[in-house]
């Protein structure tokens, strides 16, 4: 496809072919497939920069790929920058994904940095429920720059003067000629771990430092960047990177960002009424059916409670539990990022906002409000009930755990019990345990207490997503947090879902915990 073949296909068992040509040796990366592009660049704050780089376009990262199209990457190297050469040999390597809604991304047809595609066509009705057709008012658009709204931080790592790969993935709307779906979980991690693998096999060859791979995504994507950081080197995806012919090599990355993550999917139903429960949803503005509300909620109790979790280094909070959540997001998050924003406004502009939203006291130059005046001023919710595993397989998520023929299936007790298809069977299927583990940065890291994990994270939300709860990044965020890890996770006041407010500050960050 798009003229990448491979020159020998391995039978990928114990990383040899049947000639015993290694994996890796089948992968090796070509150095001088490139083309020289000079280019104007924005940098993260949008001024332009002359950048010439050196651009290697898709090839496959693994030697058995279902999908040549979609498991394919393209590199960026820059050389120089405003006229003075750069040295890339050792900076770091920032593995920007374009994933978005679980859906597929390719870069085939890249002819220049940042020009993975997110393809949203094929989504049918298992769209996430609730999301806009077409993207707009923050939800999702096909083509170039993927997400609306969300900087393209390939560009700007570029600029930066840092090695930037763009993988392309599989995603849960392709299906085979038999009409199986192949790119259903956990076929995106899978391939962003080959993609990791091919780029540490290719030492040497790829310019970078291979011990310094940064992962960024945006939504669907932040979820598969946070996965990718908590799961390096798990040993319960090595059959299907050995299926796939995956490079022999770590697939442990040393950073994560993740903007607005739409994670730990079993337990994001019972989040979502817990923190939007008693708003009109969007779409009918009406109230969703209180009584399940009332039950997830009280599953999100038990679950939040079981994590065992404690406020992030400094917040000053202990164990935090359904209890003391609410006073935890607003004193940590919502009020100093309110509190943020006000104080960036002329006082004139401030007067404004404050005469508009009269739930907010400002005083000694500090937002202070109540949990319910911050959920009026939302004001509704994105999403039916339930959020993720819709009682009629309608959700999105439904179809990212579908399998073969199969396009959608419950992946939660309570909503497969529930369910209103007519489905005889009223429980998830004997492979949805471990499929939830393999889509579920939270098992590797509250679980395994992965120590190949990234130690690095920078997350991200805006305070008004109702793409999925609040708790879900901050969870997240405390989990790794609770590790010992080094986290820099803020709210952004006032913004939406996929938002990224200071793409100069990752930059930033970027070399201060690579260098
Ligand atoms: C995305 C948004 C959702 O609401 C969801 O359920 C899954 C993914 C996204 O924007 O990627």
């Amino acid at each position: 496809v798009g003229g990448i073949t491979l020159t020998a296909q391995a039978d990928n068992t114990g990383g040899t072919d049947s000639k015993g040509a290694s994996v890796n040796d089948l992968l090796v990366f070509d150095q001088d497939d490139f083309t020289e592009k000079t280019e104007s660049i924005a940098d993260a704050s949008g001024t332009e920069h002359s950048v010439t780089y050196r651009f290697y376009k898709a090839r496959n990262y693994v030697t058995n790929p279902s999908d040549s199209d979609h498991q394919t990457l393209v590199v960026s190297v820059p050389v120089k920058i405003d006229g003075t050469a750069v040295d890339a040999s050792n900076a770091p390597i920032v593995l920007a994904n374009a994933v978005g809604a679980y859906m597929p991304t390719s870069v085939a047809e890249a002819t220049g940095v940042g020009q993975a595609k997110l393809e949203m066509t094929g989504m049918g009705g298992a769209m996430p429920s609730g999301m806009p057709p077409g993207g707009t008012g923050g939800g999702m658009a096909g083509g170039t720059g993927a997400i609306n709204g969300m900087v393209n931080l390939a560009k700007p790592a570029l600029v930066a003067g840092y090695v930037v790969v763009e993988p392309g993935t599989r995603g849960r709307s392709l299906t085979d000629s038999s009409g199986s779906y192949y790119g259903t979980a956990p076929a995106v991690i899978v391939d962003l771990k080959a993609a990791v693998r091919y780029i540490r096999a290719s030492k040497g060859r790829i310019p970078g430092n291979v011990e310094r791979i940064v992962s960024t995504g945006t939504s669907a994507g932040g979820a598969s960047s946070a996965l990718l950081g908590a799961s390096g080197d798990s040993e319960i995806y090595e059959p299907y990177l050995r299926e796939a012919g995956a490079a022999d090599a770590s697939d442990a990355i040393f950073a994560t960002g993740a903007w607005c993550p739409i994670t730990d999917l079993e337990h994001a139903d019972g989040a979502y009424e817990w923190n939007w429960g008693t708003l009109p949803t969007q779409t009918t503005g009406k109230t969703v059916d209180q009584s399940v509300s009332k039950e997830l909620r009280s599953q999100f109790a038990e679950y939040q409670a079981g994590l065992k979790l404690r406020g992030l280094k400094g917040s000053g909070f202990g164990k935090i539990t359904a209890r003391n959540y609410t006073d935890y997001l607003l004193e940590h998050y919502l009020r100093p990022s309110a509190t943020k924003y006000l104080a960036a406004l002329s006082a004139s502009e401030r007067e404004t906002y404050l005469a508009r939203n009269t739930f907010i006291t400002w005083k000694n130059n500090r937002a202070t409000f109540t949990w319910e005046g911050y959920l009026a001023h939302v004001a509704q919710r994105k999403k039916t009930q339930p959020a993720f595993d819709a009682f009629d397989l309608s959700a999105g998520e439904n179809n990212e755990f579908g399998k073969g023929t199969t396009k959608a299936r419950h992946f939660t007790a309570y909503s497969a019990k529930n369910d209103t298809t007519g489905l005889s069977s009223k429980r998830v299927d004997s492979d949805i345990p471990e499929k939830l583990k393999l889509m579920n940065p939270m098992f590797h890291l509250l679980e395994e207490r992965n120590p190949n994990r990234s130690k690095h994270w920078w997350v991200r939300l805006g305070t008004s997503d109702t793409d999925t709860a609040l708790t879900v990044a901050a969870n997240l965020a405390m989990a790794v947090d609770n590790l010992g890890d080094d986290v820099d996770h803020a709210y952004y006041w006032d913004k939406g879902h996929a938002t990224n407010e200071d793409p100069g500050d990752f930059i930033k960050w970027v070399a201060k915990v690579t260098g």
